[in-house]
C-alpha cells in the first residue's frame, strides 16, 4: 500500500446519518489537537500496543531521512491508554490529510476511564504500508529520532511531548519511556 492513504480513508466508513463519532488517538492525537472536538475523554483500547515502528517521511522526518512516530501493533491481553474525542464526521476530513502517510482508519471500542464503552474510530499504520519501519532496538530508535526532522518539527519534540503526555495521563508505555531515556541520556551524553 503506498503512502498517501487519503483516498483509501475517504471509502472507509459511511458517515451518512451520523452527527459524531468517537476517535481514539494515541499518538500527536494526544497532544497536538488541531481540530474541533465536541468532548473528550481519557480512554482505552485493549490488544494494541503502541510502537515506534512508523516511518515519517511528511511531518517528523524527510524521504531521505525519515523520523519514527508511533502505530499500534496487536497483542492479546495489552492496553494501549490514550485520549478520545468525540468529533464530527467533517473532521476527518482534516485528519485524514494529517494522518495520510500510511495510517487507516479502523473500527474499536474503547473503555473510557469511568469503566464504561464507546465505539470509535482509530487511525493505525499496518505492516503492509511502505512506510512502515518495523522493531528496531530501542538505542536504535532513539538514535534516528534524534537526527530527523520534517515540516511539522524535530521528530524528537514529538516523542518527547508523547512521554510527556502519557505521563500526564498515567499511561504505562515501557517502550515509550525506554526511548525517551535513550535520547534524553544521549543528549546529555553526546560523545556516547
Ligand atoms: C494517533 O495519534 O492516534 C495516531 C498517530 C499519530 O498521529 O501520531
Amino acid at each position: 500500500m503506498s503512502f498517501n492513504t487519503i483516498e483509501h480513508n475517504r471509502t472507509r466508513q459511511n458517515f451518512d446519518g451520523v452527527s459524531s463519532i468517537w476517535l481514539f488517538g494515541y499518538g500527536s492525537l494526544i497532544y497536538k489537537v488541531d481540530f474541533p472536538f465536541l468532548e473528550k475523554r481519557p480512554a482505552s483500547i485493549r490488544d494494541w500496543e503502541r510502537r515506534f515502528w512508523q516511518g515519517s517521511h511528511d511531518h517528523r522526518g524527510t524521504p531521505g531521512a525519515p523520523g519514527r512516530v508511533v502505530t499500534l501493533i496487536e497483542s492479546p491481553g495489552a492496553r494501549c491508554k490514550g485520549m478520545a474525542y468525540r468529533v464530527s464526521p467533517k473532521v476527518f476530513e482534516h485528519l485524514d490529510v494529517r494522518e495520510k502517510n500510511g495510517y487507516l482508519r479502523f473500527a474499536t471500542t474503547m473503555t473510557f476511564d469511568d469503566g464504561s464503552h464507546g465505539e470509535g474510530l482509530v487511525y493505525i499504520a499496518t505492516e503492509d504500508n511502505d512506510a512502515f519501519l518495523g522493531h528496531a532496538p530501542d538505542a536504535d530508535i532513539a538514535r534516528q529520532i534524534a537526527g530527523a526532522t520534517g515540516p511539522s518539527g524535530a521528530n524528537s519534540e514529538y516523542l518527547l511531548r508523547l512521554a510527556d503526555s502519557l505521563r500526564k495521563l498515567g499511561a504505562e508505555c515501557p517502550h515509550t519511556f525506554a526511548i525517551e531515556d535513550h535520547l534524553r541520556s544521549a543528549t546529555e551524553n553526546p560523545s556516547r
